[in-house]
Order: C-alpha cells, then structure tokens, then sequence
C-alpha cells in the first residue's frame, strides 16, 4: 500500500497534502496512511510532516544503478564496464563466469544476492537495497604469492571511501572492515591460475549500508553505517571506492605498496592487541606487533618467537569477542 501513498506524495511534490485526503483517496484510515509515510521514510523518502497541514515529499530516496555509480566515477579502467543486477546469486560467482572474456575492471554490482558468499565458506547476508555487494575483474600480472595482498589494497581503498564520507573505520587484518567493534565490510578475492600464471582475479566486497537489524547471533559481531548513525549515497560510496581502489591498486602493480601498508597499520583493529590466531582446528594467543613490508600480520607467542602470518585460510578474534 505504501506505494500507492508515495504516489500521492510525488504527484505533490514540494506541496502539502493533508492525512484526511490522502486517507479518502485511497479508502484507508489516517492511523494506515501514517504508517505508509513511516516506512517511506524508511526507504530514503524525505517527507515533512506538519499538524494540520499534513505531508510533504522533499526528495525521493536514490536510486542505486550504474547511471548513479557512473556519475561520480573518474577512473581509467576499473568499473568503466558495470553489469549491474537487481538481483543475482553472488556476483563473485557470475564474475567468475564471465572473466575469461572481460577486460580488466569490469565490475559486477547488485542490489541483492541470493547466494552472498563470506569468506571460508560462509554466507554473506545480501538483502535487497541494505548493502552494495560488487565484485571486481582482475587480470594483474604478478606473480600467484603477491594476489593475496590484494585483498589488502580493497581493503585500503574501503577505508579511505569511509574517510570520505565521515566514517572512521579500522581494518581486522587482513580483509574485515570494523565500525565500533563489529564487522560492516568484507572482502572476498578469488583466484583462476595456472603454475606460472594468474589468468584472473576476481575482488568481491560487501558493505553493510542500510541494514536495520541482524539476526540476534549476528548482531553480535556485524553493523551496518545506518545502524551506527552514518548516511551515505550508495552511487557515491561505490564510485569513491572504485576511483580510490584504481589509485592504489596502479601503485601496486608498479611496487609501491607504501599508501597501502600505511593505511592497513595506521587504521589497523588488531596492531598492539592480544588476539586469538585461528588456523582450522587450532587456536593460539599472540600479540601482534605489525605489518610487514609483504602484508604479513607479524606476531609475538608467549615464549617470545615471533611469526609474520600470510593471509591464508586464518581467522582472527579478540580474547573477548569480535574484536
Ligand atoms: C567475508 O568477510 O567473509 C567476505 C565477504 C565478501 C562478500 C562479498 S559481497 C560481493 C561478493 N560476492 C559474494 O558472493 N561475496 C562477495
């Protein structure tokens, strides 16, 4: 029903309508009408209410498409081709369908997956409109050991995006975006190769936008901007990571990982803290005293050894929780 109240309202743009017309319109009582502006304004509807004069519509919330992203995008290569979907399984799985044949940086973006995956097999809460889920082609030559650090530069280049618009974000070595203590943003970087070469890279990144509630289970350890106070454009957001992600990820391939390594210590959620080193079955308490050069998480155990951790198949978590 709240569609058929949202047309009344954009027929009025810029104008007041009152509860009591809107409610004989459409035969609905005002108490209906009130909770159809209620969840309009959910959904990104700027509207003003005032006694005795009723609704007005300000601005209809965006809409998140490649025309959006588009917009503000000034890269060379990544994203100049987007295959944007309403609805796709994982556009890390439809990426990887099509990358033999794509050029580097074309993107797959969606408004929903039906089949978001996380890392180490888990599955990604994808739901329509509450996050930007898109995957990135890559086609790097490099050898097979330096793609894991890619993770590190998307990473790098989600941070930055959240700096740009008012959020300071830390980043859970080596592909976990926190805000306040609970994950918004994750990073899956797949691989196609053969012995002594990478065909293609396939860099998916989910970032939790507008979600309003979790699970209770994963309330615990997952946020979303909106949860923690922040607003930002979708279309935007996706464009600044894209354009800051080209930026680093052109330093890369010519060896200057300096930008990247600054920002994955400075913004770091694990540097300078006990944490548990999950590797399968096993689980260890370390300190972690830094990055190195190569992005390896380098750690301290009890007895004074000291480690540097490749991004392999481990898992983090603090002594106490999440982070
Ligand atoms: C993790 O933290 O476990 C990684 C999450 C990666 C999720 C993104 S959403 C876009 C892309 N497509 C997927 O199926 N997964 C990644």
């Amino acid at each position: 029903m709240k569609e058929k109240t949202g047309q009344i309202l954009i027929n009025n743009i810029g104008n007041f309508i009152s509860g009591e017309d809107m409610s004989k319109t459409l035969g609905i009582s005002r108490a209906a009408i009130w909770k159809d502006i209620a969840a309009l304004k959910e959904d990104g509807y700027e509207i003003e209410s005032v006694r005795k004069k009723g609704y007005k519509l300000i601005s209809l919330p965006e809409i998140f498409d490649k025309t959006g992203v588009m917009r503000y995008l000034n890269t060379e290569y990544i994203a100049r081709k987007i295959d944007f979907f309403k609805e796709v399984d994982s556009t890390n799985d439809y990426a990887k369908k099509i990358a033999k044949k794509q050029k580097e940086g074309t993107v797959v973006l969606s408004d929903c997956q039906l089949k978001g995956k996380g890392r180490l097999g888990r599955t990604w809460i994808s739901k329509k409109g509450q996050g930007i889920y898109m995957s990135i082609i890559l086609k790097p030559d490099i050898q097979m050991q330096k793609v894991s650090f890619i993770t590190q530069v998307a990473g790098a280049a989600i941070l930055k995006a959240l700096l740009l618009n008012g959020v300071e974000a830390k980043i859970k070595w080596p592909n976990d975006i926190v805000l306040n203590g609970k994950k918004i943003a994750g990073i899956l970087t797949e691989m196609n190769a053969e012995i002594d070469r990478v065909n293609y890279v396939v860099l998916g990144t989910g970032i939790n936008i507008l979600n309003k509630k979790f699970d209770e289970e994963i309330s615990k350890k997952a946020t979303s901007l909106f949860l923690e106070g922040y607003k930002v454009d979708k279309n935007k957001f996706a464009a600044d990571y894209f354009n800051i992600f080209e930026e680093l990820y052109k330093m890369f391939l010519v060896g200057d990982v300096t930008e990247v390594l600054n920002v994955c210590r400075q913004y770091s959620a694990v540097i300078g803290k006990e944490i548990l080193l999950i590797n399968r079955d096993v689980s260890e308490n370390v300190f972690c005293e830094g990055i190195d050069e190569l992005g390896n998480l380098i750690v301290k155990y009890p007895d004074g050894n000291k480690k540097a951790i490749f991004t392999g198949e481990i898992s983090i978590r603090s002594n106490h929780g999440y982070i």
